[in-house]
């Protein structure tokens, strides 16, 4: 995309300019700190090493962390609330939780040095968006439990930012702070973003003559196609920042506003693997599959191993001794089978992109009216003049002929789902449902 915003340049960490070899050994070293404090302080994490017949001191590199066990959302729930927690209740500075809509919340806890290392690598994350020391960070991810909110507000202070702690919801007001404070930057999911480009237009305000530079979009998956919508609607820099709860909050990677090309992992203090979802085994760099971390600073609440469900691969780092990952697909209980064929929303989202006369603002709903489960996208058009059966045929055709799978659409007014205010949840699953014939009282909440 041409014509967008210059960036000012930035200093990195010394880390990110260190040799691969120098971040290996600060991956070891942490690695078997980790291990041993996971050990030696949560009863979970006893029972699994010793039950896998393996103990810390099994491990001399960084490929014997396979002989470890995995850790799932499962074992945090069956632990809920502190269960987890390796160092004593008087040291955990914060808590924060998901908000678990199905079953318990999980919740994570942070140590004083916990939150530190979170602000730098929040910091970190932001200067790779191309956020800078003076800028004003509009923050319209929530606040709460939710760490999206404090995560981000922490990072950007440590950068030396002017934090506005908006926090999400209230679209029209984003609007007016946006135009009174005149920031630079906006932290929001990108289908918030979507929201409040909508507020703008419906308030008579251009997108394109904000003071903003740059989006740092995360906490929810989101495609190539989307990033040049934002960029083309808005007139700045959109990048992608990743992050889950479990192993910090956002900053457990984020992209180089220069490269737009994957998400660096801040591979000092989380280590990365990909396994097979299906069997566990270890992949290569650059095969598909889960994402896994295991903590490496983390002294409240550790984690050796955690299956994120997200599904990317690894590629070598260009500008930096990490990783990259690529832009998340979906996570595995995204997927959906449509008559045996898998589909993620993304592929949905990528494809509808693709069609003139369609919005960005969309949801699969799953129904199973016989014995088959079928695929219904409820999709708004862009305009009220647009053919909403040609550009739903369009959608149905391109999504066949791509993907392989039979789909229908429904294209709805423009403004006839409900935004996002938040991560906004794209599958509505209705199979369980008795009577699956009318889908229209139905709307995705927040998760
Ligand atoms: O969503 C943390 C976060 C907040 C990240 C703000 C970025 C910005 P959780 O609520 O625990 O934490 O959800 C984590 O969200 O496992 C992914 O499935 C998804 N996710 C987060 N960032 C991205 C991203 C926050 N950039 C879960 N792309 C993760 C795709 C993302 N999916």
């Amino acid at each position: 995309m041409t014509g967008l915003p210059q960036i000012p340049p930035a200093d990195p960490d010394p880390m990110e300019q260190a040799p691969v070899a120098e971040l290996r050994a600060l991956q070891t070293e942490r690695m078997a700190w980790t291990l041993s404090h996971a050990y030696a302080n949560v009863p979970h994490y006893r029972a699994a090493f010793d039950e896998a017949g393996v103990h810390p001191d099994d491990f001399k590199e960084l490929a014997d962390l396979r002989l470890f066990p995995f850790t799932a959302k499962k074992d945090l729930r069956a632990n809920y609330p502190f269960g987890m927690f390796a160092v004593p209740r008087d040291e955990v500075a914060r808590v924060h939780a998901s908000s678990g809509t199905t079953g318990k919340a999980t919740v994570v806890g942070y140590t004083k040095a916990d939150l530190e290392h979170w602000a730098a690598v929040g910091a970190r994350s932001l200067r790779a968006a191309g956020v800078r020391s003076g800028d004003r960070v509009h923050i319209a991810y929530g606040y709460g439990l939710f760490t999206g909110g404090l995560g981000v507000h922490y990072g950007a202070e440590a950068l030396g930012c002017t934090v506005i702690p908006v926090s999400g919801g209230m679209t029209a007001r984003q609007v007016q702070l946006i135009q009174d404070f005149e920031p630079e930057v906006i932290c929001v999911t990108p289908s918030y973003l979507l929201a409040i480009v909508d507020e703008m237009e419906r308030q008579g305000v251009d997108p394109r003559s904000t003071s903003l530079r740059v989006a740092v979009l995360g906490a929810e998956p989101w495609t190539d196609a989307m990033r040049a919508e934002i960029e083309e609607r808005l007139g700045i820099h959109a990048v992608d920042i990743y992050g889950l709860s479990e192993v910090m909050g956002p900053g457990v990677g984020n992209e180089d506003v220069a490269e737009k090309d994957g998400t660096y992992l801040w591979e000092d203090y989380f280590y990365p693997e990909i396994v097979d979802p299906e069997t566990g085994e270890v992949l290569p760099d650059g095969e598909r599959g889960e994402l896994v971390f295991t903590s490496l600073t983390k002294e409240a609440m550790p984690v050796i191993r955690y299956r994120t469900r997200d599904l990317t691969r690894l590629l070598p780092g260009l500008s930096r001794p990490m990783r990259r990952m690529e832009r998340i697909t979906g996570r595995s209980d995204d997927m959906m089978i449509v008559r045996g064929v898998n589909l993620f929303p993304s592929q949905v989202e990528e494809e509808l992109l693709t069609v003139d006369g369609l919005a960005p603002h969309f949801v699969c709903v799953l129904t199973r009216p016989g014995r088959l489960d079928e695929l219904c996208v409820r999709v708004e058009a862009r305009d009220a003049g647009v053919d909403r059966e040609a550009a739903g045929a369009r959608l149905a055709y391109g999504v066949k002929e791509k993907f392989g799978v039979t789909i229908a659409v429904d294209v709805l007014a423009p403004g006839g789902l409900e935004r996002s205010q938040g991560k906004a949840q794209r599958i509505l699953d209705m199979r369980d449902m008795r009577d699956t014939s009318d889908t229209s009282e139905m709307r995705p909440t927040e998760k």
